[in-house]
């Protein structure tokens, strides 16, 4: 590592950029039936139907940050982070969503974020990341207005309980995903299909998006922000001829304008509202909505980008008796020659980053943003484990250095980019696929009493947010 940290300098990031990683509640905390916690869809649905979970791997321990948050701050200062994004799990602060507070879930977060600030570390906190409460969801999840409001209340809490300490906020991690995966293609609960409620669900999370941050400005938190992070997915067409072209821009305006646009411009994309219009889809709307949307934009965007969306036009026409879903609009395809990465079988598209941040610069003001997520999963990533147990993960230092050119490229073009976060600090659980993909900075060794072990991209970096810079 010393030889590394006296290389030259080819890429140096602005002062004062921000160095981490991402995590979530439901993928790191464990504890899921302790400390007064509520039970969120993830418990439930794993209870219900534990074979959709690789390996059978539920929620109830993963990572076991809940017990263990002390020595995992001390290897995230060791690595050296100086900011790190985590979760609120809203089911363990308020367990039914709406009623009384958890004291030992105040406790718990406290020693959270004291521990960090205590390590020179920022805190980034998030309040949704795919974690409905169970209460919430069997009253109708984000298709019921009540639950907006439970949001509302919730997050303004969080601002009371914690604002004091933590500057920068999230509201939502990906909100697209969760329409996705519980409206659409069946990998979340509620597993609905059905192309109405879906628009419905990505409305409404719009809306509690907006009331959070309503609340946040009420709360006038000294020096604070509030964004939201949205999984920014270029979607790239196969040719110029106007119908893949059509094809990339229909896509693009359901997955990611439809978020973006009303959280930074205030308002919907035209075409989007035609196209749900041309074939019935408008969502339910109240008075006053459009208002509320237009007067809490946010102040800061965070960006994940695993991999891009390669679309062309449809070849053949929809079969009209299958459900309505986004892939009556386009088809995808695999761009020949593209790298990929060979343990998870995504695409790698290093440019694609770059792309994005252009974008945010042309057309969305330049606003402040950062990279809060971005990484690389793996199967089967023990078989790299030396004798010593550290693992060798050359490729995902590769795969962050060549999106870091690119982010630097970027910024050196202006594009107003304050950090990068990987995803993620340490091996965790990923939903369906648990244990499956590993993603961590550090390993976890779920053989060995969740042993925690510095991979080698942690060391290398370490080297980079030292030298801010490689
Ligand atoms: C994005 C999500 O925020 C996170 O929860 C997930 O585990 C990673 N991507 C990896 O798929």
């Amino acid at each position: 590592m010393e030889q590394q940290s006296k290389q030259p300098i080819t890429y140096r990031f602005p002062a004062g950029f921000w160095w981490g990683s991402a995590t979530s509640a439901t993928q790191i905390e464990g504890a899921a039936n302790e400390g007064g916690k509520g039970k969120n869809i993830w418990d439930h649905w794993y209870e219900q139907e534990p074979h959709r979970f690789f390996q059978g791997v539920g929620p109830e321990v993963t990572s076991d940050f809940y017990h263990r948050y002390k020595e995992d701050i001390a290897l995230m200062k060791e690595i050296g982070h100086n900011s790190f994004r985590f979760s609120i799990s809203w089911s363990r602060l308020i367990p039914d969503g709406v009623g009384e507070v958890n004291s030992e879930a105040v406790r718990f977060y406290n020693a959270v974020i004291d521990e960090l600030l205590a390590n020179g570390i920022e805190p980034f906190v998030n309040l949704y990341h795919f974690d409905m409460p169970l209460v919430m969801q069997n009253i109708g999840g984000w298709e019921n207005r009540e639950v907006i409001d439970a949001y509302a209340r919730y997050a303004s809490l969080c601002f009371q309980l914690f604002g004091d300490r933590v500057k920068t906020w999230f509201t939502h991690n990906e909100p697209i995903v969760p329409v996705e995966g519980g409206y659409l293609y069946d990998f979340h609960y509620p597993n609905v299909v059905d192309f109405r409620r879906a628009v419905q669900v990505a409305y409404h999370t719009m809306i509690a998006h907006a009331k959070a941050v309503a609340a946040f400005r009420r709360a006038a938190i000294q020096g604070g922000k509030i964004g939201i992070i949205l999984n920014l997915t270029p979607s790239y067409p196969r040719s110029q001829h106007p119908a893949d072209v059509k094809a990339a821009h229909i896509a693009d305006l359901l997955f990611n304008r439809s978020f973006l646009d009303p959280a930074v411009k205030g308002e919907y994309p035209q075409d989007l509202i035609e196209l749900l219009a041309e074939h019935r889809f408008l969502p339910v709307t109240e008075v006053g909505d459009r208002e509320l949307i237009k007067e809490n934009t946010i102040d800061l965007l965070g960006i994940n980008y695993y991999q891009p969306r390669r679309v062309k036009a449809k070849e053949h026409l929809p079969n009209p008796d299958a459900p309505f879903l986004p892939e009556r609009f386009f088809d995808y395809y695999a761009m020949p020659g593209r790298k990929m990465n060979p343990y998870r079988g995504w695409e790698i598209y290093e440019k694609g980053i770059y792309d994005i941040l252009i974008n945010i610069k042309e057309n969305y003001g330049n606003i402040e943003c950062f990279i809060s997520e971005n990484g690389m999963g793996v199967e089967g990533e023990e078989r790299f484990r030396d004798e010593s147990g550290m693992i060798h993960d050359d490729y995902r230092i590769e795969f962050i250095r060549g999106h870091l050119k690119w982010v630097h490229r970027a910024i050196e073009e202006g594009v107003n980019v304050k950090g990068y976060h990987l995803w993620t600090f340490m091996d965790n659980w990923s939903w369906t696929n648990a244990y499956k993909n590993r993603y961590g900075l550090v390993a976890v060794d779920l053989d060995n009493h969740l042993k925690r072990t510095i991979k080698k991209s942690g060391y290398w970096l370490k080297t980079v947010a030292e030298n801010n810079g490689f």
